[in-house]
């Protein structure tokens, strides 16, 4: 084809040359029949290069032309052709994509960089009460005003939610992610999660109200059983009456915790949250359990540990000293329990470090250590890493769960360093706007 329009351009130049050089030899002037007849088909060119110059920005129709200029023409108009129909595809599967985000149960917001909004969804308006016609363009923050969120936001460190109470509607908590998009942009999914909440209120409360209501009746039978044991009993009985002793005590202490892990989820708005100073309450806990040796159901005492304290600081923490004081009893009791080697001494190491982000306060042990698999799930509430040494000893799982429901309550997290056989480091860091120093 492409052949065939250069031969029909070439013969066209020849036969005006060759028709205008006969014309020429008329007049016995050959060569300048020549060049005019060169003049000619170049002027002729220069119209259809014109014609396509205007087609080509919509000023007139396609050129009508069997040479160069009109196959070129040919292949845009069939190349416009192709991509007319992938731009209408892809207009189709755009308007699909769209019609599905605006269908969702939960809130798409599309902001920039910056945060300011570029697009949203039905159910954002329905979630936050935003508005289509005045909220485009507005910054995320100036829409969502909560404390929190704003930030959440401006943190930029989006690797968890936010649950948050709807700036629009009483009673509605909404659920906020936000993703990086692209280079320039954030996703913000927002989730109504009213329904979930309600359903853990439910659970914590029956946890709250079942542990408490357990207390009572659980005294009075300590009461008794203690009365029990003071009177003069055959041995056989009053070893039942030991054992039953023994395991209301546990009872006591499972309801204790409950009620303590109740308490501190529910305490998510922060109340009584102020300065404190942490040196005197570590050494307070220190030496609560300096005297404390773990003794197994079956009666066996175990050797008293050793502790080493380097907790020598002039920090005060911004937090909930009784959380902090019940975290670090229940690190140092756990490293009691189960940070010693069979037969030898617990060796329990407090320390307190200085980072740039924060302060790491690490409880470690050289006890016998903790199998990979078994990290992850240890916060999990009544999980044991051996279930009949750990009930041997008296442990009910709670302790981790309480440690890391109080550390987020200070914005940080607990770590496990562990090696088998050489012993666990449970460590955190409370991170550096709620410390403080005492003597600046
Ligand atoms: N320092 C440690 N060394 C080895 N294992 C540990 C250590 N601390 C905790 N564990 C393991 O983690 C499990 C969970 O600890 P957690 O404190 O939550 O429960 P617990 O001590 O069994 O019971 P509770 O603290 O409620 O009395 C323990 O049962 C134990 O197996
Ligand atoms: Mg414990």
């Amino acid at each position: 084809m492409q052949q065939i329009a250069w031969q029909r351009e070439l013969l066209r130049i020849i036969f005006i040359v060759a028709t205008a050089t006969a014309a020429g030899m008329t007049f016995e002037r050959p060569l300048l029949g020549a060049l005019i007849g060169l003049a000619v088909s170049q002027i002729l060119m220069f119209k259809r290069l014109n014609e396509l110059f205007k087609w080509s920005n919509n000023l007139g129709p396609a050129p009508q032309d069997s040479g160069l200029v009109g196959y070129s023409a040919d292949i845009l108009i069939r190349k416009e052709r192709v991509l007319n129909k992938k731009i209408a595809r892809q207009t189709k599967q755009l308007k699909r994509i769209a019609e599905g985000i605006e269908s969702l149960q939960d809130g798409v917001l599309i902001v920039d960089q910056a945060g300011y909004m570029n697009a949203f969804n039905r159910a954002s308006c329905h979630l936050l009460g935003l508005r289509v016609d005045t909220d485009k363009g507005q910054h995320i923050t100036n829409l969502i005003r909560a404390p929190r969120f704003v930030k959440y936001f401006e943190k930029g460190d989006y690797s968890e939610v936010l649950e948050l109470e709807s700036p629009h509607r009483l009673n509605l908590i909404v659920q906020v992610q936000v993703t990086q998009f692209g280079i320039d942009q954030k996703v913000i999914i927002v989730r109504d999660v009213t329904e979930r909440q309600r359903v853990e209120q439910m659970r914590q409360n029956f946890i709250g109200d079942v542990s408490h209501e357990l207390r009572t009746p659980l005294t009075v039978v300590n009461g008794y059983l203690e009365m029990l044991a003071d009177s003069d009993m055959n041995p056989g009985i009053m070893r039942a009456v030991r054992q039953m002793s023994e395991q209301t005590e546990r009872m006591k202490s499972l309801v204790n915790d409950l009620l303590h892990l109740s308490k501190l989820e529910s305490n998510n708005a922060g109340i009584g949250n102020e300065w404190f100073e942490f040196q005197p309450l570590c050494a307070v806990s220190v030496d609560q359990l300096r005297a404390y040796t773990p003794v197994s159901l079956t009666g066996e005492k175990f050797p008293e540990a050793v502790i080493h304290c380097d907790c020598a600081s002039d920090i005060e923490i911004l937090g909930f000293a009784d959380e902090i004081s019940s975290i670090l009893s229940n690190l140092i009791t756990n490293a009691i329990k189960y940070g010693r080697k069979e037969g030898k001494a617990a060796q329990v190491h407090i320390s307190i470090k200085d980072h740039n982000h924060g302060i790491e306060i690490a409880v470690a042990d050289q006890g016998e250590g903790i199998a990979p698999n078994h990290l992850a799930h240890l916060t999990e509430r009544f999980y044991r890493v051996d279930e009949s040494r750990e009930s041997t000893i008296g442990g009910s799982g709670l302790g981790l769960a309480i440690v890391r429901h109080a550390l987020e309550h200070h914005d940080a997290q607990l770590k496990i360093d562990s090696t088998l056989g050489r012993g666990s480091c449970f460590s955190f860091t409370i991170p550096a706007e709620r410390i403080r120093y005492k003597s600046q």
